[in-house]
């Protein structure tokens, strides 16, 4: 696994995306600051520079078999397990947060390309770490390790354990492990909560019953039990 370390650049995810060719399997850039970094749903992901993890993982080798938003959920359960160390009441919020409480530290992001000639994953991961005031509109609901906890962390080291986890935990998927679904039941958000989420453009409400092996949340909307498969919740009370 080689760790690449850039200054400031676009996007760590947006870099690997125009190397992947020329970059081995489980390459890992990090950033300190972003130009252009980027969120789910075409949102601008901020962060101040030098404050947090912006980094961004290649995955090349995998099988016809693979689903795409499970290893986003193993990544989440990476990050879930790296921030344990340092924190409680930290949830995974489906399909791709962490949560402390009710508060975002971390969002994550993946993109791929697959057509005949090239298949690859990218997956982005911002993590609040020294930061500690973010935009009026997301400061109350967003949250770092340093807003938790009053202490700097040192950012090198924190993304050399992180990548350490990530790898492992990515390759334990890729190689058949299933014990990621039982630990998101564990930890997941919002379970048997009432939540507000789209489905073919219509918002509706349900309660979160559990998470399938497939990685779909069971969701019970009135008498029908749905499955979603992607999109966004958001928790009602
Ligand atoms: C989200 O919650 O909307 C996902 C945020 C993902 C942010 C990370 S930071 C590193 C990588 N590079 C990007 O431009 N985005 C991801």
């Amino acid at each position: 696994m080689l760790i690449i370390k850039k200054d400031v650049i676009t996007s760590t995810n947006e870099y690997i995306k125009e190397h992947y060719e020329t970059l081995d399997n489980y390459t890992i850039v990090t950033a300190n600051y972003q130009t252009n970094g980027r969120g789910r749903m075409t949102r601008v992901w901020h962060s101040c520079a030098g404050d947090n993890i912006l980094m961004s993982i290649l995955i090349k080798e995998f099988n016809d078999r693979t689903d795409v938003n499970l290893l986003s959920l193993v990544t989440g359960v990476a990050v879930h397990k790296f921030l344990s160390k340092y924190l409680n009441k930290l949830y995974i919020k489906w399909p791709n947060d962490v949560l402390v409480d009710n508060k975002k530290i971390c969002g994550i992001l993946l993109e791929g390309k697959m057509n005949n000639n090239s298949k690859m994953v990218v997956i982005g991961i911002g993590i609040n770490i020294n930061q500690t005031s973010f935009n009026d509109d997301i400061n109350l609901l967003t949250t770092s390790l340093k807003k938790e906890l009053n202490i700097n962390f040192d950012i090198d080291l924190l993304i050399k354990e992180l990548s350490n986890i990530l790898v492992k935990e990515i390759d334990e998927y890729l190689n058949g492990n299933t014990s990621y679904i039982e630990y998101i039941r564990s930890n997941l958000f919002g379970i048997n909560k009432l939540i507000e989420f789209t489905r073919n453009d219509v918002l509706c409400e349900g309660i979160i019953l559990d998470i399938h092996t497939d990685g779909r949340l069971i969701v019970k909307e009135k008498d029908k039990i749905l499955y979603l498969n992607s999109g966004e919740i958001k928790i009602k009370r």
